[in-house]
């Protein structure tokens, strides 16, 4: 690891827009500790395309603050082809941030990475609802801002303008769309903060909303299919169903609620944080 002295110098050489060996040997070391797969700097250097998507966003980053952005894109998009690691010259990241495998990783250009964040493969940090709006939305911030020690699992999604605190664990596959508190884990899709310093602050289990509405639609179903199996009049030829024969006083055992919370609705609307 660095000295602080080193780390200091690391800092002022980055605000430079430096490559330096200094930030070469901290990211490089910094793989050596988080993966127990990792041997050696030199496989570290050969065969770790996170390692190499992070230098060529210093590159690219580099460029990008002096206003060259046809190139900055052109380097971003070589590393793309190179590491399967697709990260935008203008997102700002940390130190000793470590995209692990990071094959289908997508970091948006006004994503904000604080440091010692741990990404792992096919994760996105893209833009929410302003995606839909094109160019009305260049220059305004339309990606995540990721607190220092930030964990995010493989193929989980996080998007829009939110901001992930410091500490947070995101699980594999989670789709995270609101701001979520500093250590936290969230879990599911959408998603929920499962335990808030190191407290579980559910008794449930995981939430599976899809499920949830699925067996909701299920139980309507059934209960329709009773009341016209036991309805006299029905025409059961071509399921044409008098309307006179339901009153709304036949449907008021039904779990039809009209406060937000028929799981249907939940998951139509979304949820989660
Ligand atoms: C989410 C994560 C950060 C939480 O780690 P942790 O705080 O050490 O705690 P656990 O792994 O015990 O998980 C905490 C809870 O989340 C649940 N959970 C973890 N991952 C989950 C997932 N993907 N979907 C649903 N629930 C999940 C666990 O079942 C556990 O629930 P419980 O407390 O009710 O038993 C961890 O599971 C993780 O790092 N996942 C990503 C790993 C990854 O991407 N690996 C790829 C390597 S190639």
């Amino acid at each position: 690891m660095t000295t602080p002295k080193g780390q200091q110098r690391v800092a002022k050489e980055e605000t430079k827009g430096q490559v330096t060996s200094l930030t070469l040997l901290e990211n490089i070391d910094n793989i050596l500790e988080k993966d127990p797969a990792a041997r050696s700097r030199l496989e570290v250097i050969l065969c770790y395309p996170g390692f190499h998507a992070i230098m060529a966003h210093k590159v690219s980053n580099f460029l990008w603050r002096r206003g060259l952005t046809t190139p900055a894109r052109c380097v971003s998009q070589a590393a793309r082809v190179l590491t399967g690691i697709e990260i935008h010259p203008g997102a700002t990241i940390g130190r000793r941030v470590f995209i692990d495998h990071g094959m289908g990783v997508v970091v948006g250009e006004t994503t904000i990475i604080g440091d010692d964040v741990v990404i792992y493969q096919g994760v996105t940090l893209g833009a929410g609802a302003a995606a839909r709006m094109g160019s009305a939305s260049r220059g305004k911030k339309r990606h995540p801002t990721l607190g220092n020690g930030v964990v995010v699992g493989s193929g989980a999604e996080i998007q829009g303008d939110i901001v992930v605190g410091d500490n947070v664990r995101v699980a594999s596959g989670s789709i995270v769309l609101k701001d979520v508190p500093p250590n936290s884990v969230v879990v599911g899709v959408p998603g929920r903060v499962i335990y808030r310093d190191g407290v579980k602050v559910t008794s449930e289990s995981v939430p599976d909303i899809e499920a949830e509405a699925i067996k909701s639609l299920k139980r309507r179903l059934e209960k329709l299919e009773h009341m016209l199996a036991a309805s006299p009049d029905l025409n059961k030829e071509s399921f044409e169903v008098p309307s006179e024969d339901f009153s709304t006083g036949d449907l008021k055992d039904m779990d039809v609620v009209d406060d937000g919370t028929d799981p249907v609705d939940v998951f139509l609307h979304g949820a989660g944080i």
